[in-house]
Protein backbone atom coordinates (compact mmCIF):
# COMPACT_ATOMS: atom_id res chain seq x y z
CA UNK A 1 0.00 0.00 0.00
CA UNK A 2 1.14 3.85 -0.41
CA UNK A 3 2.73 5.26 2.21
CA UNK A 4 1.66 8.46 3.53
CA UNK A 5 4.37 10.87 2.81
CA UNK A 6 4.37 8.92 -0.81
CA UNK A 7 0.96 10.12 -1.45
CA UNK A 8 1.86 13.69 0.33
CA UNK A 9 4.90 13.95 -2.18
CA UNK A 10 3.31 13.04 -5.09
CA UNK A 11 -0.08 15.29 -3.91
CA UNK A 12 2.90 18.22 -3.55
CA UNK A 13 3.97 17.61 -7.38
CA UNK A 14 0.86 17.94 -8.56
CA UNK A 15 -0.08 20.97 -6.85
CA UNK A 16 3.23 22.39 -8.31
CA UNK A 17 2.85 21.34 -12.09
CA UNK A 18 1.07 23.42 -15.16
CA UNK A 19 1.90 21.22 -17.55
CA UNK A 20 0.96 17.49 -16.78
CA UNK A 21 0.63 14.25 -19.31
CA UNK A 22 -1.22 11.33 -18.41
CA UNK A 23 -0.19 8.00 -19.57
CA UNK A 24 -3.33 5.31 -18.78
CA UNK A 25 -3.61 1.85 -19.09
CA UNK A 26 -5.27 -1.40 -18.88
CA UNK A 27 -5.11 -1.03 -14.71
CA UNK A 28 -7.28 1.88 -14.92
CA UNK A 29 -10.48 0.21 -16.47
CA UNK A 30 -10.66 -3.24 -14.20
CA UNK A 31 -12.34 -1.33 -11.66
CA UNK A 32 -14.80 -0.88 -14.67
CA UNK A 33 -14.42 -4.59 -15.18
CA UNK A 34 -11.95 -5.31 -18.08
CA UNK A 35 -9.61 -7.04 -17.69
CA UNK A 36 -6.06 -6.12 -17.69
CA UNK A 37 -3.27 -8.17 -19.61
CA UNK A 38 -0.49 -8.60 -16.99
CA UNK A 39 -1.88 -8.21 -14.00
CA UNK A 40 -2.82 -11.20 -11.84
CA UNK A 41 -5.76 -11.72 -13.34
CA UNK A 42 -4.79 -10.40 -16.48
CA UNK A 43 -5.88 -11.80 -20.44
CA UNK A 44 -2.13 -12.86 -21.03
CA UNK A 45 -1.18 -13.98 -17.91
CA UNK A 46 -4.11 -16.36 -17.90
CA UNK A 47 -3.69 -17.44 -20.98
CA UNK A 48 -0.14 -16.90 -22.48
CA UNK A 49 -1.54 -17.90 -25.91
CA UNK A 50 -3.37 -15.60 -26.34
CA UNK A 51 -0.66 -12.52 -26.42
CA UNK A 52 0.69 -14.99 -29.52
CA UNK A 53 -2.69 -14.40 -31.25
CA UNK A 54 -3.10 -11.47 -30.62
CA UNK A 55 -0.70 -10.29 -33.74
CA UNK A 56 -1.47 -9.14 -36.83
CA UNK A 57 0.11 -11.90 -39.33
CA UNK A 58 -2.16 -14.61 -37.29
CA UNK A 59 -5.27 -12.51 -37.71
CA UNK A 60 -4.84 -12.50 -41.22
CA UNK A 61 -3.61 -16.01 -41.95
CA UNK A 62 -5.73 -17.69 -39.75
CA UNK A 63 -9.81 -17.69 -40.55
CA UNK A 64 -10.25 -19.39 -37.06
CA UNK A 65 -8.45 -17.06 -35.34
CA UNK A 66 -10.68 -14.22 -37.17
CA UNK A 67 -13.80 -16.38 -35.74
CA UNK A 68 -13.06 -16.16 -32.31
CA UNK A 69 -11.63 -12.31 -32.45
CA UNK A 70 -15.14 -12.03 -34.03
CA UNK A 71 -17.21 -13.90 -30.84
CA UNK A 72 -14.53 -12.18 -28.39
CA UNK A 73 -15.39 -8.61 -29.45
CA UNK A 74 -19.32 -9.59 -29.09
CA UNK A 75 -18.85 -10.61 -25.71
CA UNK A 76 -16.61 -7.50 -24.68
CA UNK A 77 -16.81 -6.50 -21.62
CA UNK A 78 -16.13 -3.20 -22.79
CA UNK A 79 -19.69 -2.79 -23.71
CA UNK A 80 -20.96 -2.74 -20.56
CA UNK A 81 -18.54 -1.57 -18.83
CA UNK A 82 -18.64 2.44 -16.99
CA UNK A 83 -15.89 5.06 -16.24
CA UNK A 84 -15.38 4.50 -12.55
CA UNK A 85 -12.90 7.15 -9.77
CA UNK A 86 -10.11 7.05 -11.29
CA UNK A 87 -11.23 8.06 -14.84
CA UNK A 88 -13.09 10.35 -13.51
CA UNK A 89 -10.14 12.35 -11.78
CA UNK A 90 -8.55 12.81 -15.02
CA UNK A 91 -11.61 14.64 -15.82
CA UNK A 92 -11.31 16.88 -12.60
CA UNK A 93 -7.08 17.09 -13.65
CA UNK A 94 -8.35 18.75 -16.99
CA UNK A 95 -10.98 20.94 -15.19
CA UNK A 96 -8.43 22.32 -13.48
CA UNK A 97 -6.50 23.48 -16.17
CA UNK A 98 -3.64 21.24 -15.53
CA UNK A 99 -3.83 18.18 -18.30
CA UNK A 100 -1.97 18.46 -21.25
CA UNK A 101 -2.63 15.79 -22.86
CA UNK A 102 -4.35 11.98 -22.09
CA UNK A 103 -1.93 9.37 -23.75
CA UNK A 104 -3.97 6.01 -23.09
CA UNK A 105 -3.11 2.37 -24.41
CA UNK A 106 -6.48 2.07 -23.63
CA UNK A 107 -8.86 1.14 -26.11
CA UNK A 108 -12.15 1.28 -24.47
CA UNK A 109 -13.58 4.44 -24.81
CA UNK A 110 -14.28 5.05 -20.83
CA UNK A 111 -11.80 8.17 -20.62
CA UNK A 112 -14.13 10.14 -23.11
CA UNK A 113 -17.25 8.45 -21.54
CA UNK A 114 -16.06 9.88 -18.13
CA UNK A 115 -16.07 13.56 -19.64
CA UNK A 116 -11.93 13.47 -20.93
CA UNK A 117 -11.99 16.17 -24.02
CA UNK A 118 -11.37 14.39 -27.22
CA UNK A 119 -9.22 17.04 -28.33
CA UNK A 120 -6.69 15.91 -25.45
CA UNK A 121 -7.15 12.21 -25.66
CA UNK A 122 -4.37 10.23 -27.54
CA UNK A 123 -5.90 6.88 -28.21
CA UNK A 124 -2.03 5.67 -29.09
CA UNK A 125 -3.56 1.85 -29.18
CA UNK A 126 -6.56 2.93 -31.31
CA UNK A 127 -10.35 2.01 -30.42
CA UNK A 128 -12.96 -1.10 -30.30
CA UNK A 129 -15.39 1.45 -31.52
CA UNK A 130 -14.31 1.81 -34.71
CA UNK A 131 -13.71 -1.27 -37.53
CA UNK A 132 -11.21 -0.94 -40.20
CA UNK A 133 -10.29 -3.08 -43.33
CA UNK A 134 -7.12 -4.15 -43.48
CA UNK A 135 -7.22 -3.99 -47.26
CA UNK A 136 -8.42 -0.28 -48.21
CA UNK A 137 -8.39 0.95 -45.00
CA UNK A 138 -12.39 1.72 -44.92
CA UNK A 139 -13.60 2.62 -40.89
CA UNK A 140 -16.97 2.25 -39.61
CA UNK A 141 -18.36 2.02 -36.28
CA UNK A 142 -17.98 -1.59 -34.74
CA UNK A 143 -21.61 -1.75 -33.82
CA UNK A 144 -22.52 -2.12 -37.55
CA UNK A 145 -20.44 -4.68 -38.11
CA UNK A 146 -21.45 -6.74 -34.66
CA UNK A 147 -24.68 -6.36 -36.24
CA UNK A 148 -23.63 -8.42 -39.06
CA UNK A 149 -21.70 -11.00 -36.70
CA UNK A 150 -24.94 -11.36 -34.77
CA UNK A 151 -27.05 -12.07 -38.33
CA UNK A 152 -24.96 -14.96 -38.67
CA UNK A 153 -21.62 -13.27 -40.46
CA UNK A 154 -18.48 -14.94 -38.38
CA UNK A 155 -15.86 -13.48 -40.33
CA UNK A 156 -17.69 -10.21 -42.08
CA UNK A 157 -15.46 -8.85 -45.05
CA UNK A 158 -15.16 -5.20 -45.76
CA UNK A 159 -18.01 -4.23 -47.99
CA UNK A 160 -16.25 -1.92 -49.95
CA UNK A 161 -13.64 -4.34 -51.37
CA UNK A 162 -13.70 -7.91 -49.41
CA UNK A 163 -10.91 -7.21 -47.84
CA UNK A 164 -10.20 -8.21 -44.02
CA UNK A 165 -12.27 -6.06 -41.14
CA UNK A 166 -10.60 -5.89 -37.79
CA UNK A 167 -11.69 -3.72 -34.96
CA UNK A 168 -9.62 -0.67 -35.12
CA UNK A 169 -7.00 -1.20 -32.20
CA UNK A 170 -3.14 -1.27 -32.89
CA UNK A 171 -2.17 -5.25 -32.20
CA UNK A 172 1.41 -6.60 -32.02
CA UNK A 173 2.69 -6.01 -35.60
CA UNK A 174 0.91 -3.34 -36.20
CA UNK A 175 2.39 0.40 -36.45
CA UNK A 176 0.85 3.11 -34.37
CA UNK A 177 -0.25 6.41 -35.90
CA UNK A 178 2.98 8.84 -36.88
CA UNK A 179 0.73 11.42 -35.89
CA UNK A 180 -0.72 10.18 -32.39
CA UNK A 181 2.88 8.96 -31.72
CA UNK A 182 4.97 12.03 -32.47
CA UNK A 183 1.70 13.99 -30.37
CA UNK A 184 2.55 12.08 -27.37
CA UNK A 185 6.24 12.33 -27.74
CA UNK A 186 6.27 16.03 -28.09
CA UNK A 187 3.56 15.85 -25.08
CA UNK A 188 6.06 14.66 -23.09
CA UNK A 189 8.97 16.75 -24.12
CA UNK A 190 7.18 19.41 -22.79
CA UNK A 191 5.30 18.42 -19.58
CA UNK A 192 6.41 19.39 -16.21
CA UNK A 193 4.65 16.17 -14.54
CA UNK A 194 4.07 12.69 -16.14
CA UNK A 195 1.73 10.55 -14.52
CA UNK A 196 1.97 6.94 -15.45
CA UNK A 197 -1.35 5.25 -14.47
CA UNK A 198 -2.43 1.09 -14.66
CA UNK A 199 0.25 0.43 -16.92
CA UNK A 200 3.72 -2.27 -16.17
CA UNK A 201 5.10 0.47 -18.89
CA UNK A 202 6.43 -2.72 -21.08
CA UNK A 203 4.96 -2.14 -24.63
CA UNK A 204 7.41 0.13 -26.55
CA UNK A 205 7.09 2.70 -28.38
CA UNK A 206 4.96 4.35 -26.07
CA UNK A 207 6.13 3.02 -22.97
CA UNK A 208 9.65 5.92 -24.04
CA UNK A 209 7.51 8.66 -23.20
CA UNK A 210 8.46 8.24 -19.42
CA UNK A 211 12.19 8.61 -19.91
CA UNK A 212 11.87 11.28 -22.21
CA UNK A 213 9.36 13.60 -20.19
CA UNK A 214 11.83 12.65 -17.41
CA UNK A 215 15.29 13.50 -19.70
CA UNK A 216 13.12 16.50 -20.51
CA UNK A 217 12.99 17.82 -16.84
CA UNK A 218 9.53 16.25 -15.67
CA UNK A 219 8.72 14.68 -12.46
CA UNK A 220 7.24 10.72 -13.22
CA UNK A 221 4.62 9.96 -10.83
CA UNK A 222 3.63 5.93 -10.87
CA UNK A 223 0.27 5.12 -9.91
CA UNK A 224 0.20 1.46 -9.82
CA UNK A 225 -0.51 -1.95 -7.57
CA UNK A 226 2.37 -4.00 -8.89
CA UNK A 227 5.85 -2.43 -10.23
CA UNK A 228 6.25 -1.41 -13.44
CA UNK A 229 9.05 -1.53 -15.36
CA UNK A 230 9.91 2.44 -14.49
CA UNK A 231 9.98 2.47 -11.31
CA UNK A 232 13.41 3.37 -10.76
CA UNK A 233 13.05 6.44 -12.48
CA UNK A 234 9.99 7.54 -10.79
CA UNK A 235 10.20 10.44 -8.33
CA UNK A 236 7.11 9.17 -6.69
CA UNK A 237 5.26 5.69 -6.88
CA UNK A 238 2.27 5.27 -4.97
CA UNK A 239 1.04 1.30 -4.76
CA UNK A 240 -2.66 0.63 -4.54
CA UNK A 241 -5.67 0.43 -6.01
CA UNK A 242 -6.32 3.61 -8.63
CA UNK A 243 -10.37 3.99 -7.55
CA UNK A 244 -8.77 5.05 -4.86
CA UNK A 245 -5.43 6.98 -5.02
CA UNK A 246 -5.90 8.61 -8.18
CA UNK A 247 -8.88 11.04 -6.22
CA UNK A 248 -6.46 11.88 -3.67
CA UNK A 249 -3.54 12.55 -5.72
CA UNK A 250 -5.57 14.97 -7.73
CA UNK A 251 -7.52 16.40 -5.01
CA UNK A 252 -7.73 20.22 -4.69
CA UNK A 253 -5.41 21.45 -1.15
CA UNK A 254 -7.73 21.11 1.61
CA UNK A 255 -10.59 19.45 -0.21
N1 LIG B 1 -5.36 -0.32 -9.40
C1 LIG B 1 -4.00 -0.20 -9.58
N2 LIG B 1 -3.30 -0.94 -10.48
C2 LIG B 1 -4.00 -1.85 -11.21
C3 LIG B 1 -5.40 -2.04 -11.08
C4 LIG B 1 -6.07 -1.22 -10.13
N3 LIG B 1 -7.41 -1.32 -9.93
N4 LIG B 1 -5.79 -3.03 -11.94
C5 LIG B 1 -4.67 -3.44 -12.58
N5 LIG B 1 -3.60 -2.74 -12.15
C6 LIG B 1 -2.22 -2.82 -12.63
C7 LIG B 1 -1.72 -4.24 -12.83
O1 LIG B 1 -1.11 -4.70 -11.63
C8 LIG B 1 -0.71 -4.08 -13.95
O2 LIG B 1 0.60 -3.84 -13.43
O3 LIG B 1 -2.23 -2.26 -13.94
C9 LIG B 1 -1.18 -2.83 -14.71
C10 LIG B 1 -1.71 -3.16 -16.09
O4 LIG B 1 -0.60 -3.52 -16.87
P1 LIG B 1 -0.84 -4.32 -18.25
O5 LIG B 1 -1.84 -5.39 -18.02
O6 LIG B 1 0.51 -4.67 -18.80
O7 LIG B 1 -1.56 -3.26 -19.19
P2 LIG B 1 -0.86 -2.15 -20.09
O8 LIG B 1 0.41 -1.65 -19.45
O9 LIG B 1 -1.90 -1.17 -20.41
O10 LIG B 1 -0.47 -2.96 -21.43
C11 LIG B 1 0.07 -2.20 -22.48
O11 LIG B 1 0.01 -4.15 -23.89
O12 LIG B 1 -1.20 -5.99 -24.52
C12 LIG B 1 -0.81 -4.73 -24.92
O13 LIG B 1 -1.89 -3.26 -26.37
C13 LIG B 1 -2.00 -3.84 -25.10
O14 LIG B 1 -2.31 -1.53 -24.48
C14 LIG B 1 -1.85 -2.79 -24.02
C15 LIG B 1 -0.35 -2.78 -23.80
ZN1 LIG C 1 -12.02 -2.67 -47.75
Amino acid sequence: MTSADGLFAAQALVRDASRVVVLTGAGISTESGIPDFRGPEGVWTKNPDAEKMATLSHYVSDPEVRRRAWRARLESAAWQASPNAGHRALVELERRGKLAALITQNVDGLHQRAGSSPGIVVEIHGTIHEVACLDCGERAPMERALERVRAGEEDPPCRSCGGILKSATISFGQNLVDEDLRRAQRAALSCDLLLAIGSTLSVYPIAGVVPLARDAGARIVIVNAEPTAMDDIADAILRGPIGELLPLLVAEEGE
